[in-house]
């Protein structure tokens, strides 16, 4: 039966997110309507700057003051896309307080604060929904968490940042500069506020704790995640990799250990084979692997960020969420029974593709071979080219403990005849 009295809904936040939010609430009304079984009502909407004309949005719902809009008595439901950990930590804790369940896109929040705001949404016996906080559009999160729950995941792998992708795309394809790509990504809505969070991939660490805490059921936190940007990423690698077959994603990498008794959780730029279908994933498109026991691969792929994407991932949780309320239900919380420890980034095995400049004499190669040997490193392949006494060195390894690999490049740094290591990246995918 349908319900006539509306469920009220509190925005907070309207930028590039929230503004699509809105606009989607209003057109979409009926169907929204139909497929909740109560009408939706945008009943405030909270911004810093209220005099900005926000096209579709009565004046009369705007405020400034967040806190008040929760506690005003009459509102069902918070949607925060404001952003960062204050206020909007504050505020989602202020809508439990004040029975209203929350849907919220802050990957960041989520990544820090995730077991604390579970925990309170679990005591108010309320909902936090959160799809939009990782990759955009794409049924990620709702997937692992429900659709596989009978299922055992032992490794994720994918690219969960649009911005760096863009830029990496550009760099890669057009041979655009840095900023000239990253000045477009952040004009298109992809951007983090603060674009350093994208570049230097907490975004993408902040998602991949999320993912590894769904994937592995155990409590995974933006600290634990092994992290390094794309910024030090160069026309020059681009080369190399291109030499390889190869191009430059920026992965998140989350895996089980072969005894199923620890994870690791890693973020970092990576070559990957031009076969590899991650290879294909352009401009902001995301895409990620999901390897489960019972299931096999499974790829998700979509935009991964932008305001009308990310607002149908937070329209979804707004319906399931309207659901639950009208159910007098809640859907799945926080699942965190096995509490398995992260393992650090030096027990995770991989390739490493390293660029050395080097003395071009005698048994120089010999030296190099042997400081991989000493470190139990094995080289797969060696690409030399001389000129004028110096040489060029390309080293792509066989698979090892990052600890021995990253042993193996500071040993190579001391030796006389190494000018230089101009490069060290990671090689995945194969
Ligand atoms: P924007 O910066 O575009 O929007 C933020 C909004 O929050 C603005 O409307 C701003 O008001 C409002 N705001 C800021 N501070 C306050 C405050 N103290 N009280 C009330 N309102 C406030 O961010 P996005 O829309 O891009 O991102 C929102 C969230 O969604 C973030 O958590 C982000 O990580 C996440 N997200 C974003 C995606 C994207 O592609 N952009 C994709 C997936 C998730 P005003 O308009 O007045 O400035
Ligand atoms: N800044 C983020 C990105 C938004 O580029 O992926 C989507 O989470």
């Amino acid at each position: 039966m349908m319900r006539t009295r509306p469920l009220k809904v509190a925005l907070l936040g309207c930028g590039v997110v929230g503004s699509e939010v809105a606009r989607i609430m209003t057109t979409h009304a009926d169907d929204l309507t139909a497929r909740i079984g109560a009408p939706v009502e945008l009943a405030g909407v909270a911004v810093r700057r209220p005099s900005k004309v926000r096209e579709g949005i009565d004046p009369a719902l705007v405020t400034t003051d967040a806190t008040a809009l929760l506690k005003r008595g009459d509102i069902d439901i918070a949607i925060e896309v404001i952003g960062g950990i204050e206020p909007a930590r504050t505020l989602i804790t202020t809508a439990f307080d004040h029975g209203i369940s929350v849907v919220s896109a802050n990957k960041a929040l989520l990544a820090q604060d995730g077991a604390a705001l579970h925990a309170a949404a679990e005591t108010a016996g309320l909902d936090l929904y959160y799809e939009a906080a990782v990759a955009g559009a794409i049924p990620l999160v709702r997937p692992m968490r429900e659709s596989l729950a009978g299922d055992k995941i032992n490794r994720v792998m994918g690219i969960v940042n649009g911005t760096t992708n863009f830029i990496l795309d550009k760099m890669d394809s057009t041979g655009a500069g840095y900023q000239e790509a990253l000045d477009e990504a952040t004009a298109l809505g992809y951007a983090e506020a603060d674009p350093t969070a994208d570049v230097e991939g907490y975004d993408a660490a902040a998602k991949a704790a999320i993912l590894a805490g769904i994937a592995f059921h155990t409590r995974v936190r933006l600290d634990d995640v092994y992290r390094e940007g794309m910024t030090e990423v160069s026309a020059a690698d681009f080369a190399s990799a291109k030499r390889m077959g190869c191009t430059i994603k920026l992965l998140a990498i989350l895996e089980r250990a072969a005894d199923g008794e620890s994870v690791t959780a890693r973020v970092h730029p990576a070559m990957i084979p031009l076969t590899h279908p991650l290879a294909s994933v352009r401009e902001a498109y995301n895409a990620v692997f999901v390897e489960a026991e019972a299931a096999g691969r499974l790829m998700f792929y979509g935009p991964g960020a932008g305001g009308a994407p990310t607002a149908s991932a937070v329209l979804g949780d707004l319906v399931a969420v309207c659901r639950n309320k009208l159910a007098e239900a809640t859907g799945p919380g926080e699942s965190a029974y096995t509490q398995l420890p992260v393992s650090p980034m030096g027990d995770v095995v991989t390739r490493y593709h390293i660029s050395l400049d080097v003395a071009d004499k005698p048994g120089v190669l010999a030296q190099v071979a042997t400081c991989f040997a000493e470190h139990g490193v094995s080289i797969d392949t060696v690409r030399q080219q001389g000129k004028d006494g110096e040489a060029s060195l390309v080293v792509v390894t066989h698979r090892a403990p990052d600890a021995a690999l990253s042993g193996t490049v500071e040993a190579l740094r001391k030796l006389d005849t190494v000018r230089g290591v101009s490069s060290i990246m990671r090689v995945e995918g194969e």
